[in-house]
């Protein structure tokens, strides 16, 4: 089977950018990372980007008129690196109409809470706040919903202590592992 071909999108730090495409490099995942977009130029998962060898989107939301109006600009570039699959990796974004048609079906999302709880921004603190003692990391399709597309995969991660640094080393590590599993249970549906 050919290798198939992914855009990662992210806003900012990039492990899990750095994760897929580690696990494409090693075989593991049976596709190519060919693209790296993000709405915020200069994060730090440019430099992941970098030395990785892929090549990249750097865009600013506020240069364009609209969701739409960006989102084309994306979709173009998409369809011109034959991309596959868009694996969102801490984009801070809601994908809007424009993606989720040409990509129905073929949007993951990775988010830092069993969902359905703690939905949206800063899920870990909602979830220390509230005083949960079992974490985790849930794998999911991306539709017009917030964090409400169909679950592929979830793990869970038990913490009792309080020290945030701590809990998001282990979700990070998790998320590192439970993503390329994830894109392997799509890939023979794409
Ligand atoms: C991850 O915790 C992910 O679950 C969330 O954003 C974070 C991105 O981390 N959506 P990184 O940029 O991949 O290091």
């Amino acid at each position: 089977m050919s290798k198939k071909r992914i855009a990662v999108f992210a806003s900012g730090n990039g492990s899990n950018f750095e994760a897929i495409v580690k696990a494409c490099v090693e075989g593991v995942v049976n596709a190519e990372v060919v693209l790296c977009v993000t709405d915020r130029p200069g994060a730090y998962v440019t430099e992941r980007a970098a030395r990785a060898g892929v090549p990249m989107i750097e865009f600013r939301p506020k240069d364009y008129s609209s969701k739409a109006e960006f989102e084309s600009m994306l979709l173009s570039h998409l369809r011109e690196k034959k991309v596959e699959l868009i694996c969102l990796a801490g984009y801070m974004r809601i994908i809007g109409e424009v993606l989720l048609e040409a990509y129905a079906g073929r949007i993951l999302n990775i988010h830092p809470s069993l969902l359905p709880a703690f939905k949206g921004a800063d899920a870990v603190g909602q979830a220390l706040a509230y005083g949960v003692k079992v974490f985790g990391v849930t794998v999911h399709y991306v539709d017009s919903s917030l964090d409400g597309g169909k679950i592929i995969a979830q793990a869970a991660i038990p913490y009792e202590g309080t020290d945030r640094d701590d809990l998001e080393a282990m979700i990070h590590a998790r998320e590192h592992i439970i993503y390329p599993e994830a894109i392997n249970k799509v890939l023979p549906l794409i």
